[in-house]
């Protein structure tokens, strides 16, 4: 992937994050406060880790957070974070359970591998997060929160309605740091019923 070196780019490499992402989800917790001090945090596609060191700071360490991603995670984290490599299309709900119970808040900052067909990339992104909302269905607790990432085009409606069957309330993010030509796209969803 092609590294925009940005504004957002020299202030991660500033502050000490692994990438650039760690201010799209700063911007969206500033927002609508969902991560807390004592969460257990689930981290979907988590490498190269700035999430990881976001989200152990916010829940402390009282806190627990565990990442999964494909590829592994190089950077030092405090032993409230776990990391599994893996594809989450192989993992069980077992595998993912946070210290034996369920999430307060599940993140997938997860993308498919790009082909440049933009509908076929969207239906990629799509899958993954119909996978997110399996493992979001065994594993999140009740008024839990769900914040992921999706690509813009005709399968972000049906995302969102899938949404609405879920939580209370539904929202979609642009964060200013996610670059506007890219057709990345958040949804959050809060207060799961
Ligand atoms: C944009 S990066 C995540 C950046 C991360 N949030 C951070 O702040 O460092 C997307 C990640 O999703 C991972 N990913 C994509 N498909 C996956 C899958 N099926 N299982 C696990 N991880 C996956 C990729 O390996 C990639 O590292």
């Amino acid at each position: 992937m092609k590294k925009i070196k940005d504004h957002y780019f020299h202030k991660a490499r500033k502050n000490g994050y692994a990438a650039r992402s760690a201010y799209k989800l700063e911007e969206i917790d500033k927002k609508y406060r969902i991560i807390r001090k004592g969460n257990a945090v689930l981290d979907l596609g988590c490498s190269p880790g700035s999430w990881l060191q976001y989200v152990s700071k916010k829940v402390g360490e009282s806190g627990h957070v565990l990442g999964v991603d494909l590829q592994p995670v190089n950077i030092s984290l405090p032993p409230h974070v776990k990391v599994i490599q893996a594809d989450i299309f192989e993992l069980t709900v077992n595998d993912l359970q946070i210290e034996g119970g369920l999430a307060d808040v599940i993140l997938s900052d997860m993308a498919p591998k790009t082909s440049g067909i933009q509908t076929a990339d969207a239906q990629r992104s799509y899958m993954l997060n119909k996978k997110v909302l399996d493992l979001a269905d065994d594993l999140l607790s009740q008024q839990g929160t769900l914040l992921v990432k999706a690509f813009q085009g005709k399968p972000l409606d049906e995302l969102r309605s899938d949404f609405r069957e879920m939580f209370d309330q539904v929202k979609l993010c642009k964060p200013k740091s996610s670059r506007s030509e890219s057709v990345e796209i958040f949804i959050l969803g809060t207060g799961r019923k």
